[in-house]
């Protein structure tokens, strides 16, 4: 138990990495948090730092929850990844390294699927993408596409154990998007500059 305890205390640390904020302010000068939607995930950092940093955020804020998950493999003890990556997840958006003032729980969620399983992880991009493609809103390409790896996983892959934890990050990920939910129902929401929505 007390390894169990080690690996979820040093994912909950990895997730807590604010990438997007230390990037911002190291390298541009710039506290996120205070541009866009003020959040300080992949979608802000591309949205008020450019293409270059919000790539690197994305990938910092997924491998730091494919690093945490990745955990019970690297230490060879018998434990579900998905289980010890949710610690990176509460880190991700509980971070202690930033206030407990975090993101939207998204990159990291799609970062503990990469520990599990990469093949789901491949399908939950291509249905982010397509989502994306669709409604140009990078709120609604993630609600969507953790809403559907979970119905895939129950319905499809019939995987119990993912089917739990994507169900409980489904409800958190729509959580953390309450002011994107509304700004969605108003007519409000951010459009990214990529496909049919955006065309019109
Ligand atoms: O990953 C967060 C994304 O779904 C929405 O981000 O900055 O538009 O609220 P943002």
């Amino acid at each position: 138990e007390l390894k169990i305890a080690g690996m979820l205390l040093i994912g909950y640390l990895l997730g807590s990495i604010p990438s997007g904020v230390w990037i911002g302010k190291i390298f541009y000068g710039k506290d996120i948090r205070q541009y866009g939607s003020g959040n300080m995930g992949t979608t802000n950092t591309f949205r008020v730092l450019g293409k270059k940093a919000g790539i690197i955020v994305l990938l910092m804020d997924m491998l730091k929850g494919t690093l945490a998950a990745c955990q019970p493999y690297l230490f060879d003890i018998r434990i579900n990844v998905l289980i010890i990556g949710c610690a990176a997840v509460i880190g991700h958006v509980f971070p202690i390294f930033a206030g407990f003032k975090g993101g939207k729980a998204v990159a990291t969620s799609a970062g503990i699927l990469l520990a599990y399983n990469p093949f789901f992880f491949l399908v939950a991009w291509i249905i982010f993408l397509t989502t994306l493609y669709l409604s140009s809103m990078v709120s609604i390409a993630s609600m969507v596409g953790m809403t559907l790896i979970t119905l895939l996983s129950f319905l499809v892959f019939k995987d119990n154990i993912l089917t739990i934890i994507a169900l409980i990050l489904t409800i958190f990920i729509f959580y953390r998007h309450r002011g994107n939910l509304k700004r969605i129902r108003e007519g409000d929401e951010n459009i990214v500059h990529f496909g049919l929505y955006y065309q019109h």
